[in-house]
C-alpha cells in the first residue's frame, strides 16, 4: 500500500512528520513543489517528494491536507481518477474574520466531511481523520503516555456496531487506524460520516477547539465522551 500526503502546510507537515517518524514510507506533494522537496530532504529516506499527478497515480491512500475549498476543487476535478483510492480528509471548514474570529464556511448542521464525501466519484473510498488536533498538538502529542486519541469517521461497518472501536474493521477503518497508530496516536472511531464528522470537526463537541475546550483526549476520555 502506498500512502501520499498532498499539502505540506501546518497540518500536512505534522501528519507527514508523525508518519515518517513512525516508519511509514510516504510520497508527498504540494502546489508549490519546492516546499515538498525541502520537507522530504529534511526528513530523509522514506519520504519522497513527487508531483501532485504522480502522488495521485501511485498512491492507494491520499491524505488531502489542504483547505476545504481546495479539496472540493481537487475531488471534483480528479473525479474518477480517484476511484479505488482512499481519501483521508482532515479539513475543518473555517475562515477568520478581520478581527481574527473563527467562522464556519459551510452551512450550519453540515460538515465538510459530508460535503466532500458527497462530491466523490463512484468507487472512491473516504474517511475523516487527522483533523481533530491542532497542528501544534499533532506535532508535539505523538507517543505520549497515555497516548492521545484521534477520532475518525467513515461509512464502513458502522451499521448497528456503534462507535468507539466496536465491531470488525473493514479495509477503510483498518487502514485509517493503522496510519493513526503509526503516527503515534490511538485511533477511536466516532461513527459514520453523517453521525460523527460534524462532531469531530472544529467547533464540534468532540474537537479540542470546540466542546473539548483545549483538551486533547486520551483513549479512555474519548470513549467516555462517545458513550454519553
Ligand atoms: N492548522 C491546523 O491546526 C489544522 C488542524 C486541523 C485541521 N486542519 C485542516 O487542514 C487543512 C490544511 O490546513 P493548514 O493549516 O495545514 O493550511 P496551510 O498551512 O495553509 O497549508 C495548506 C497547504 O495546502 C497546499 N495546497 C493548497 N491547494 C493545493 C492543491 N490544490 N494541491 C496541493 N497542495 C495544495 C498549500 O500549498 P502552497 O504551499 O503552495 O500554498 C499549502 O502547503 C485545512 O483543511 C484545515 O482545516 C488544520
Amino acid at each position: 500500500m502506498t500512502t501520499a500526503v498532498i499539502g505540506v502546510g501546518n497540518i500536512g507537515k505534522g501528519v507527514i512528520t508523525g508518519l515518517a517518524r513512525g516508519g511509514e514510507k510516504l510520497l508527498i506533494a504540494n502546489r508549490t513543489d519546492s516546499k515538498a522537496e525541502a520537507l522530504a530532504a529534511e526528513l530523509g529516506e522514506g519520504v519522497t517528494a513527487v508531483s501532485i499527478d504522480e502522488a495521485v497515480e501511485r498512491a492507494d491512500t491520499i491524505i488531502l491536507a489542504i483547505w476545504f475549498a481546495d479539496q472540493q476543487k481537487f475531488i471534483t476535478e480528479r473525479g474518477a481518477e480517484l476511484a479505488g483510492k482512499l481519501i483521508i480528509d482532515p479539513s475543518n471548514p473555517i475562515g477568520f474574520d478581520d478581527k481574527g474570529q473563527v467562522f464556519r464556511t459551510v452551512d450550519d448542521g453540515v460538515s465538510s466531511g459530508q460535503l466532500n464525501r458527497d462530491s466523490l466519484a463512484d468507487g472512491v473510498k473516504f474517511a475523516k481523520a487527522f483533523g481533530t488536533l491542532s497542528a501544534d498538538s499533532l506535532a508535539s502529542g505523538a507517543n505520549k503516555d497515555p497516548k492521545v486519541a484521534l477520532f475518525y469517521a467513515s461509512d464502513e461497518n458502522t451499521a448497528g456496531q456503534g462507535a468507539g472501536n466496536a465491531g470488525a474493521k473493514g479495509e477503510i477503518d483498518s487502514e485509517v487506524e493503522r496510519l493513526i497508530s503509526v503516527a503515534g496516536f490511538t485511533p477511536v472511531k466516532a461513527g459514520s460520516i453523517d453521525e460523527a464528522s460534524l462532531r469531530i470537526e472544529v467547533l464540534g463537541d468532540l474537537h479540542p477547539f470546540g466542546g473539548l475546550n483545549g483538551v486533547d483526549p486520551t483513549e479512555d476520555t474519548a470513549k467516555e465522551l462517545l458513550a454519553k
